[in-house]
């Protein structure tokens, strides 16, 4: 549905990180270890990945949700833990698996929609890293938390990061048009670009929106979400959710020079109910 206002948690049928074109930039820009773009710099992930090993036993089964091109799971195979790595873009999957072949790393990579497809079971950890959580609207949150909880063991933790409200001090509403005559970011012929970024305050949400107008080609309309969290309301979110927050982490990210830093990475358990 092109002609609206951006509506609430509308989707569309286009998604960055399975487009034939978009997802090969979005593969160099994981690469890239120098900026935030996609994955964030290295020296942040390898100081994310030493946290996240203080809590989870050495030879246990991880779970990484949205693993990209590997860069997570290939530091965690490397410390000795057993990995699945889970993510949508083929792109990234096979970029994943020939490094991992080259590296003689037995990681399990797998191209699927980790809120449609099956995700697996008997995981000590599931990680999720990049605010990618809050990418996800309310009912596809409660979805994943719920395949989570089942595909964790007893005693399993969960961890991933979410945005804080130091996002809106990034961002304004925008509704704009350009016209790019050389390639950009979104496609590789001359085109008209137009964007809408819109702060739903209630929800503590932002969509951003970019329609991509090219010569003899249908338009393609790409939208995204962030949501931004208090540390009561995600422990709320996970609390419903079968989970219990162990501990939040405000301090791992120094800079970004992509999106915002302030962000917290949560270590949560799951409950069992008697
Ligand atoms: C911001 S990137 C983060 C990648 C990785 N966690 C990192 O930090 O390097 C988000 C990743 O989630 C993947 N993704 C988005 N939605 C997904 C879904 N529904 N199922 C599986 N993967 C998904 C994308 O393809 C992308 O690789």
């Amino acid at each position: 549905m092109l002609f609206n206002e951006l509506k609430l948690y509308q989707r569309s049928k286009d998604f960055i990180w399975t487009d034939e074109y978009i997802s090969e930039e979005m593969l160099e820009a994981h690469l890239n270890f120098d900026n935030d773009a996609a994955s964030r710099n290295i020296k942040t992930i390898e100081k994310t990945i030493d946290w996240i090993i203080e809590k989870i036993p050495r030879d246990g089964k991880i779970l990484d949700l949205g693993c990209g091109p590997g860069l997570y799971a290939s530091l965690l195979a490397k410390k000795g833990y057993s990995v699945t790595g889970i993510d949508i873009s083929q792109r990234s999957i096979t970029h994943a698996k020939k490094k991992a072949a080259e590296e003689n790393l037995q990681i399990d990579y797998r191209c699927a929609d980790y809120i449609k497809e099956d995700i697996g079971t008997g995981y000590d950890a599931v990680i999720c890293i990049y605010c990618d959580f809050g990418a996800l609207t309310p009912n596809e949150q409660l979805l994943l938390l719920k395949k989570i909880h089942c595909g964790l063991s007893e005693g399993g933790t969960l961890i991933f990061d979410v945005f804080k409200t130091g996002l809106c001090d990034n961002l304004v509403e925008i509704r704009d048009w350009s016209y790019m005559d050389g390639g950009s970011f979104w496609c590789e012929k001359p085109h008209l670009l137009l964007e809408e970024v819109k702060h739903f305050l209630v929800q503590k949400t932002w969509g951003f929106r970019t329609i991509v107008i090219e010569e003899g080609k249908g338009p393609r309309e790409y939208i995204t979400w962030d949501h931004y969290y208090t540390e009561d309301e995600i422990k709320n979110v996970l609390n419903n959710s079968g989970f219990h927050v162990l501990s939040i982490n405000n301090e791992l990210i120094a800079k970004n020079d992509f999106t915002s830093n302030d962000v917290m990475f949560i270590e949560s358990k799951k409950i069992v109910s008697d």
